[in-house]
């Protein structure tokens, strides 16, 4: 019986899985009916109900029944993309800089944690919400914005509504970890900016960290060169100190002695990412 219907109810499942994932923030956990119905009312045991509670009961676990039981029975992969071919090599270069063990938000690494978020990740992108940028565009010139291309996109949406097919193991890149890790200050040079400062020698500043900024705030940093040109820095709007990540510039910045860089208004701190001279 694997028609119509059943890509229908597939989706259904499907969907229903993703609610409740959104409820639970986790992915639900293998086990049987006896150990669900637990989760669902522990001090209750399911035969001692009452005859009203009891089709209740039922249905409850006929619903589980079919979201553990019948989405892997009728998987229904419709699309030739897979994880270990496409989408991981656009996690890696995109989302796991932040979607990591034990990294500022859920693991998103690894194929077995991915594929229970496949829905939420399709609507998050396609939304353009994910991966979260954090700062104004077009203020300051940067390697890379985060966005996804158009192409990434159809590619990434086609796979969780095709099924999220895993693949061949064998393509899967190798998970070399966060990029982000080796710029996290402390580790290269760097200079902190508390609220504005005059350099007292020349720096060449390949990006920046917004780590000391608080919960929405909206300051733009500037650079003024001696000679009263202005070179705009970054631009942040509503900061949200959850999607902290570091923003590299296209081409290093070169600031002489006597530079101001200041932030308008003066709030937090941003660290300048400085490379060696
Ligand atoms: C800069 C860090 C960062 C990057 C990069 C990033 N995310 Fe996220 N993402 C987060 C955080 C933090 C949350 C938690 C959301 C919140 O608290 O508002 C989140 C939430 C999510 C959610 C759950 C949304 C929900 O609440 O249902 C999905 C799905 C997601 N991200 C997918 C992705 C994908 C796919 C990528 C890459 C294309 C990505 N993210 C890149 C930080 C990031």
């Amino acid at each position: 019986m694997c028609g119509r219907e059943s890509v229908s109810a597939a989706k259904t499942v499907h969907a229903s899985l993703d609610i409740l994932m959104r409820l639970w923030r986790h992915p639900p956990s293998e086990g049987d009916f006896q150990d669900r119905w637990r989760h669902f009312a522990p001090t209750k045991s399911f035969s001692g109900l009452t005859t009203q509670a009891k089709p209740i009961g039922w249905l409850l676990m006929l619903l589980l029944a079919g979201l553990e039981g019948a989405a892997p029975a009728h998987e229904l992969i419709t699309t030739k993309i897979t994880w270990t071919r496409e989408v991981s090599r656009i996690f890696f270069r995109r989302c796991t800089s932040c979607h990591h063990q034990d990294g500022s938000s859920f693991d998103l690494s690894t194929y077995e944690k991915a594929r229970p978020w496949a829905e939420a990740i399709k609507e998050e992108i396609l939304e353009r919400r994910m991966p979260p940028w954090g700062a104004v565009k077009g203020f300051g010139d940067f390697q890379s914005d985060g966005a996804l291309s158009e192409a990434e996109i159809a590619i990434i949406s086609s796979w969780a509504e095709g099924g999220a097919p895993k693949g061949d193991l064998a393509l899967l890149p190798e998970y070399s970890g966060t990029r982000e890790e080796p710029e996290a200050p402390g580790t290269g040079r760097s200079l902190v900016v508390n609220g504005h400062l005059t350099l007292k020698s020349p720096v060449s500043v390949k990006g920046l960290r917004p780590d000391g900024l608080p919960e929405g705030a909206t300051s733009r940093l500037i650079a003024e060169r001696p000679d009263g040109t202005v070179e705009p820095l970054i631009w942040f709007y509503k900061y949200a100190p959850r999607f902290l990540h570091s923003y590299y510039f296209k081409t290093a910045l070169k600031f002489s002695v006597g530079t101001r860089i200041r932030m308008q208004p003066e709030i937090g701190s941003v660290t300048l990412l400085l490379n060696q001279r």
